[in-house]
């Protein structure tokens, strides 16, 4: 096996960090599964290559040191079982010691309950590396978080390395941003500038298109000096939409503001759907989509990209009179040569709406992790691991 690149794994305690915070209904059921799907190959390689292996994520944010059944990994556990195809013991307490034989693998209690986990309390990091031999993260959903299991363990572990899925999520970000086939075209959508704008200003210093959507590009059409009636927008942010356009024009780069929209007088899925030109929405209208003239003209754009980065559906895509936009852009970004990279769950929503989850490049498992890496943030988690490898 080539986990960690290193010679021996044949009997050595592995201790994989998976992110397998998953969403749960009230009955406790996982109702999407992707995160533990994504864990299986670092835990299949470890044990194919006959490690004592130990698997550890958080679930939610649980108060340390106050243990509630609603933390527990337990459907967690279950789930992987089935995907492994063998039972994965839960353990509870394990801080101490876990006994874990060669060739097996056992699922460690959601590790924010352990006190000093958020913190990263050294005497939890110092505990939880000498669990193991070999330190894997393969979190990338929590590589934007410096706790014990993501960032403490790595620094005292004998080994410390990245796994496959950590690494891959790494691969593809590099590929999209720092060296990108270029054209490279970014999608930035959602309702608000404001949770976006950190990522609007760090990719208009690279990105040679930035499509917005949503009500941030509601917020961009102020910016535009276009009237937007009563849709959705940051009025106090509007001077930031006009730096992010001129800092994009100053390199010779676009923010294309849409020329016709789909507008409505109420929030509904059932609301009467009107395309107009973006110069003609009256002060009762609420814009809810591109209209189809952009959506054409973006799309087109998109089939010529060399590279495009995606976060965000441009419409109300969940009300189908107003997913028209949002179904192009997925169609076009599917259909184009372009590396595509992915992530955010309403995006992930979108791409499984229209079930092109096999035409996108990448699809990253990250939450928070993705939007961080988009704002030009460094990853605590990875780093250290790089620091490990540097010796
Ligand atoms: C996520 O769901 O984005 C990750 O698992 C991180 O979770 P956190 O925001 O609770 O650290």
């Amino acid at each position: 096996s080539d986990l960690c690149a290193q010679g021996k794994v044949q009997g050595q305690r592995v201790f994989i960090r998976s992110d397998l915070n998953v969403p749960l209904n009230d009955a406790g059921e996982i109702t999407e599964d992707t995160r533990v799907r994504a864990s299986v190959p670092a835990i299949e390689m470890a044990l194919k290559a006959g490690a004592a292996v130990m698997v550890t994520s958080h679930l939610g944010r649980p108060t340390e040191g106050a243990f509630k059944p609603e933390d527990s990994l337990a459907p967690v556990a279950q789930r992987l079982g089935q995907l492994l195809g063998r039972e994965v013991p839960l353990i509870a307490d394990w801080v101490d010691g876990v006994n874990v034989a060669p060739g097996q693998v056992v699922m460690l209690e959601n590790c924010r309950t352990n006190v000093g986990e958020k913190k990263n309390l050294p005497a939890l990091a110092q505990k939880l590396a000498r669990l193991c031999d070999i330190y894997v993260n393969d979190a990338f959903g929590t590589a934007h978080r410096a706790e014990g299991t993501t960032y403490g363990i790595a620094e005292y572990a004998k080994t410390a390395c990245a796994g496959p899925l950590l690494s891959a999520e790494i691969d593809a970000i590099t590929k999209a941003l720092a060296a990108p086939a270029r054209p490279l075209v970014a999608i930035v959508a959602g309702s608000k500038v404001s949770t976006k704008l950190t990522i609007l200003q760090s990719l208009s210093s690279n990105v040679d298109q930035l499509i917005v959507g949503g009500g941030i590009a509601n917020t961009f059409m102020l910016a535009a000096g276009l009237n937007i009636g009563k849709s959705l927008a940051e009025a106090d942010l509007v001077g930031d939409a006009k730096a992010v356009i001129d800092a994009m024009a100053a390199r010779g780069a676009d923010v294309p503001i849409p020329t016709d929209v789909v507008v409505a007088k109420t929030f509904a899925a059932d609301a009467e759907a009107t395309i107009k030109r973006a110069t003609d929405v009256a002060d009762d209208d609420l814009i809810l989509d591109i209209g189809p003239e952009t959506a054409a003209r973006l799309a087109e754009q998109l089939k010529k990209a060399g590279t495009i980065v995606w976060n965000g559906p441009v419409g109300v895509f969940e009300f189908d009179a107003f997913a028209h936009g949002t179904e192009t852009l997925a169609q076009a970004i599917a259909q184009s040569p372009a590396f595509s990279i992915a992530g955010g769950g309403d995006t992930l929503a979108a791409i499984a709406k229209y079930g092109i989850e096999d035409k996108i490049g990448y699809i990253s498992t990250g939450g928070g992790a993705f939007l961080e890496v988009l704002e030009g943030k460094t990853l605590p988690a990875f780093e250290i691991l790089q620091k490990r490898a540097a010796g």
